[in-house]
């Protein structure tokens, strides 16, 4: 069984996607075993909570530099003995010290397809902002390995999606998370159990 601890920041509808995955048997052969969060207030965690499933919070503010929240993080991921880290909406740098020790063991899901629209500053809404300020009609999601870049790791799945006349940045992302994120993490996640990439 694939342990696998998924982290994230806001609502969580990526996390929720893995969680009915695994329900389904879309996803076999792995387990989450904690989501952890730097946003008290995300809801993610409520549906992790509601799942029976361990959900912790730690916040960079509740410690005094970066360098302490970064072991910190390390420290409580290191408890759940993990195979297999997933950013699902996480907006925090990973700490280079994570990315070494779980190299080629952790994956990001990025709202553009890759390399349009993607590191230093492109997340969440501002991916979709820029999209359609450049006016292109073809957009999506990239499941990708994590390495010391920004979205720069190798790449795993991606999905494309078009963009309407008429689309706003909300309904753009929407259409995005429906018909291309929520799809491709769980499938780059039971591939990953199952063995079927390298
Ligand atoms: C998702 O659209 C995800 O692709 C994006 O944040 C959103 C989280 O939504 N991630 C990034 O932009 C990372 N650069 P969720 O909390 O509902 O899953």
């Amino acid at each position: 069984m694939l342990r696998v601890g998924v982290m994230v920041s806001g609502g969580g509808t990526n996390l929720q996607a893995i969680l009915d995955a695994i329900d389904s048997g879309a996803i076999r052969g792995a387990s989450i075993e904690a989501v952890i969060s730097n946003n008290p207030g995300a809801y993610a965690l409520e549906r992790a909570k509601s799942r029976g499933i361990e959900a912790v919070c730690l916040s960079p503010k509740s410690f005094e530099s970066r360098e302490q929240f970064n072991e910190a993080l390390l420290a409580k991921t290191d408890e759940y003995n993990l195979d297999l880290i997933v950013l699902a909406g996480f907006l925090v740098t990973i700490p280079e010290a994570m990315i070494q020790k779980y190299r080629n063991r952790i994956i990001n899901i990025h709202p553009s397809l890759i390399p349009s629209f993607c590191g230093v500053g492109y997340y969440g809404l501002k991916v979709h902002e820029a999209a359609l300020k450049r006016g292109v009609k073809l957009t999506g999601a990239t499941v990708h390995y994590v390495d010391e870049g920004v979205d720069s790791g190798p790449i795993i799945l991606q999905k494309a999606v078009e963009v309407l006349p008429g689309d706003t940045p909300e309904i753009l992302q929407r259409r995005v998370m429906e018909e291309a994120e929520w799809k491709i993490l769980p499938e780059a996640i039971d591939m990953i159990a199952n063995g079927r990439t390298v």
